[in-house]
Order: C-alpha cells, then structure tokens, then sequence
C-alpha cells in the first residue's frame, strides 16, 4: 500500500555511505568501482574517511572524485575530541551507512549509537573463528595455518561495541593451500573481499531505503 501522505523527499533513492579507511584502501578501491559500474545498489559512497595521511585510500578517493578528510588521533588532544570529530563529519554529511574496510581505530559507543545496526566491517576470515582484539592483518593468517585449518575466508559482518563480533551477514570460504604462507593467504582472500564486499553492501543498501533515520 502507498503511503500517500508521504514527500517524495522522505524517500531517497540512494543510501549515503561513508566508508572508513586507514591504509591501502583495496577494498575502497573495489566499492568505489562497483559505484562505478552500477553495482553499489542504493549505496552511495559520499565521503571517505582516513585515520592515517598520505595512505595510497586518499588516492583511490581522490581517483574516483569522493570527498575525502583525514582525521587522525594525534591531531586531537583526547580520545573523545577524536571521536567526536568523526561522528561530526559523518552527520555533517548526512550519512546513512558506515562502511569500515580496514579502518584501525576502535568507534566509540556514541558512533555505534548513532548508527546502530548500519555500520558494516569486513574481517578477513570466518568468524566467529580468528577474530577479535588482536587479530587484524597478517596475525589472522598466521593464526589460521598454525591451527591447520582446511579453510579460511572472509566475513562481512554488522559492526558492535566489540571487536568482530556483530552478526555475519555474508561470507566466503578460501581453500588454505598447503604450501600457504600468511601472505599468499592473505592475497587470496583479498581477491575474495572485493567480490564480496560490494556485493553485499548493495544487497544491505536495499534494506535501507526508506528506513527513518535522524
Ligand atoms: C582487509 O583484509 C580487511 O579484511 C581488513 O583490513 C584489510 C584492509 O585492506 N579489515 P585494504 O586497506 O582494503 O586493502
């Protein structure tokens, strides 16, 4: 049923999606493509945050034409200023949806508030296993092949107070190789985050649109 009483602009077609960078930016580089190519669904990347300048991200936003700032700990005198300064740029640009694709820093509970249930993180591997404080980067890949695990992979996940611990909502499995080494693991996976990733921020998009949000 339509509801009739409502402004065509309560209804936006797009979903304003920020997403939260800290170093190479890989996986920015995959969304923003996507975007590109039509394949973000109602997600719009608007604005791209980086804890850290001069990280090859800032060149994948600035390739793609996004507004990009860089804020980082060390500029603000506490913990909290820090982090009010990013809530502060994601209201100011009026985003929807929080996307984190290798952002270092922990959000503080009044971002998680904020954006309760549309903040999305990509870990890469299947969690519940190898995940939470600690365990980023090449540690999640060691810890994978010294506990001899036949596969691996990687998990799109709904962002909580703790660390990778939200609900999966999308996931893939890479076969760990016998000869693997963390790296060699990591670049497998990697390829399979810039499938899965995109994809299921499209698919996550749709589930926004229309939604109420301050
Ligand atoms: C990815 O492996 C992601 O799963 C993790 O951090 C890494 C970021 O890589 N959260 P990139 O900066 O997107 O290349």
């Amino acid at each position: 049923m339509w509801n009739l009483d409502r402004k065509s602009s309560d209804l936006p077609e797009t979903v304003r999606t920020a997403v939260l960078v800290s170093g190479g930016g890989s996986n920015l580089d995959a969304i923003l493509s996507a975007q590109k190519a039509g394949h973000l669904g109602s997600a719009q990347v608007t604005l791209v945050i980086s804890s850290r300048a001069g990280v090859k991200a800032l060149e994948h936003a600035a390739a793609y034409q996004i507004p990009a700032c860089v804020l980082e700990r060390a500029k603000f005198s506490s913990e909290k200023e820090f982090q009010q300064a990013v809530l502060s740029a994601l209201k100011a640009a009026r985003i929807q949806l929080v996307c984190l694709a290798g952002y270092l820093r922990l959000l503080s509970p009044d971002i998680i508030a904020a954006f309760r249930g549309r903040i999305l993180n990509i870990h890469p591997s299947l969690l519940p296993k190898f995940g939470g404080s600690g365990m980023y980067g090449h540690h999640v890949h060691a810890a994978v092949l010294k506990a001899e695990e036949p596969f691996s992979g990687c998990s799109v996940h709904v962002v909580d107070e703790e660390f990778d611990h939200g609900p999966v909502i999308a996931s893939a499995r890479v076969p760990v190789e016998k000869n693997d080494t963390p790296e060699t693991l990591a670049a497998r996976i990697l390829e399979q985050e810039h499938q899965l990733y995109p994809k299921t921020i499209a698919a996550f998009s749709a589930s926004l649109i229309g939604a109420p949000h301050d």
